[in-house]
């Protein structure tokens, strides 16, 4: 079955073709980042524009003259705007071709991205899902039935690093700038916070070193002291993985024994290395996406989109996108 895939939640049109949830066929993205870069961030109304303007070429691209068994937009969640752009395209061409339209949500798309590169992998499993917006632990017990384990209660750690690149003077996106910078500073020059709560050990918090970056930078500023960016983003890095290992390898080893890693923030480098030796010391067995498919891409959605189907989850042309959704819901 060649599913057609649409993702347009936040600052990238993407579409692709993939075959039977595992083998991309076709994946293309156009990112937004040199249009948001100027800004610091992304200005959700522009990111809807230019996805007006990407999507269709895309789709004729990603297409290339195939006629598609179904359609799979991701509805949920995300920047309102932008995502209505991918979910009316997709409706259209559903109805246009006549072909079933598939409701994704982009999370548990992220977790698919790892089908794509992992022939074995099938559910049950536990995933870290860390992207820009969200930080969760989840249990999947099958492709489309989540549990939520724990989340952040305050920032996601794609957040924390998004600001504490600000702060640097680094741009947008903080993750890849941070990584970037981090590489030969001292990761145990700067003592950031890390929280646990006793009553949730799969929860994080990411606003408190947030915070500590942010006075780190004001106090030497106040002190006329100059900032060893490597210093800080190492140390900063080393804090947030630090938790976002510790945690998940825990809840991996109390739950199903297999750790699953998704989200943007998986791309990066410190976090994978330390994923591996933990694992490695527990037992535990990992999987890390392809570090081109951590990101935000069509190919994942059009692999989760097919276990969706699978499960019956097809929408009517009623169907709305949601800035907010919880990845445990059920799709329809
Ligand atoms: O999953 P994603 O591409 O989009 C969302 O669904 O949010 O995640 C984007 C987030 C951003 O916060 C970005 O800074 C972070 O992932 N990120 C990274 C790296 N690459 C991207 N964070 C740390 N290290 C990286 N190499
Ligand atoms: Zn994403």
């Amino acid at each position: 079955m060649k599913l057609l895939a649409i993702e347009s939640s936040c600052d990238e049109t993407a579409a692709a073709l993939v075959e039977d949830g595992r083998i991309i066929l076709k994946n293309e993205v156009v990112s937004q980042i040199p249009v948001h870069e100027r800004y610091g961030g992304v200005v959700p109304e522009i990111a809807s524009r230019c996805h007006i303007e990407a999507i269709e070429p895309l789709v004729e691209r990603a297409l290339g003259g195939i006629v598609p068994d179904a359609i799979a937009v991701t509805y949920a969640p995300g920047l309102i705007g932008a995502l209505l752009v991918g979910v009316n395209y997709a409706k259209a061409l559903a109805f246009a071709l006549d072909r079933p339209l598939i409701p994704v949500h982009h999370l548990r798309g992220h977790v698919a991205s790892n089908y794509l590169c992992h022939p074995d992998l099938k559910p049950p499993f536990t995933a870290l899902i860390a992207s820009g917006g969200h930080s969760h632990i989840v249990r999947v017990n099958s492709y489309t039935d989540y549990e939520i384990l724990g989340k952040t209660r305050d920032d996601a750690a794609g957040e924390a690093f998004d600001k504490s690149a600000r702060i640097l003077g680094l741009g947008y996106p903080g993750g890849p700038k941070i990584q970037k910078a981090a590489e030969g500073g001292n990761p145990n020059a700067i003592v950031f916070p890390q929280v646990h709560f006793k009553d949730a050990p799969y929860d994080f918090s990411f606003s408190g070193v947030k915070t500590a970056v942010v006075n780190y930078a004001h106090t030497a500023k106040q002190r006329g002291e100059e900032i060893n960016a490597p210093d800080l983003a190492a140390s900063f890095t080393k804090a947030v993985c630090e938790v976002l290992t510790e945690k998940s390898v825990l809840a991996a080893k109390n739950t199903t024994g297999r750790l699953v890693l998704a989200g943007g923030v998986s791309a990066n480098r410190d976090l994978r290395a330390l994923m591996e030796s933990e694992c490695k010391r527990e037992g535990i067995e990992l999987y890390l996406p392809r570090p081109d498919l951590c990101g935000d891409n069509a190919a994942m959605i059009g692999a989760q989109g097919y276990y969706e189907y699978l499960a019956g989850n097809v929408a009517k042309s009623d169907l709305n996108a949601y800035a907010t959704m919880p990845v445990d819901a059920p799709t329809f």
